[in-house]
């Protein structure tokens, strides 16, 4: 059935970003998760669309997603977009917007909040952001993905 959603995810960091991806899961127990690091290549055909979801690595969501959605985004889905980040500002969905258009998706936005990071010497201060996502911030995701998918029963 062509009605369904498949989030796959690279939240390699602190689990970041999965806890956004377990609470919309929690909501809308049909969605299909994908631990991109473990199934790198996925049947989509009977999904409606595909949410990509990443901590932001180096400016941009993790290389692992873009090849995913090389390999494995069929034409005409809607995929839309969620991650967390050090440091928020647009254009982190950028390669990921591309590489939809390119293969006849429709994009449907995207939700981003700060996560914990200790990348690189900030770890020496103990990191940045602690506690983050926070619950009102995954909450904000949930509200989100409800408000992108209107017609989905949950
Ligand atoms: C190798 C590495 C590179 C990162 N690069 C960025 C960056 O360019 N911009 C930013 O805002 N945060 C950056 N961060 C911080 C992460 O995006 C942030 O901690 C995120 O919440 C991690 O998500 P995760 O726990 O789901 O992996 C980086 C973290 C790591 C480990």
């Amino acid at each position: 059935m062509d009605t369904k959603t498949a989030i796959v995810y690279y939240s390699a960091h602190h689990g970041n970003t999965k806890r956004l991806l377990d609470a919309i899961k929690k909501e809308d127990l049909s969605i299909k998760l994908i631990d991109v690091t473990k199934t790198p290549i996925f049947d989509l055909s009977e999904y409606k669309r595909l949410g990509v979801a990443s901590g932001i690595y180096y400016s941009g969501f993790s290389q692992e997603i873009y090849q995913f959605m090389e390999n494995n985004l069929p034409a005409g889905k809607q995929v839309f977009a969620l991650y967390t980040a050090g440091i928020l500002r647009k254009g982190y969905t950028r390669d990921v917007q591309i590489i939809a258009e390119h293969k006849k998706c429709v994009y449907l936005g995207e939700y981003g909040c700060r996560g914990y990071d200790t990348m690189g010497p900030i770890k020496f201060i103990g990191g940045i952001n602690l506690h983050h996502p926070t619950q009102e911030e995954i909450l904000k995701a949930v509200i989100w993905y409800r408000s992108i998918t209107p017609n989905d029963a949950f």
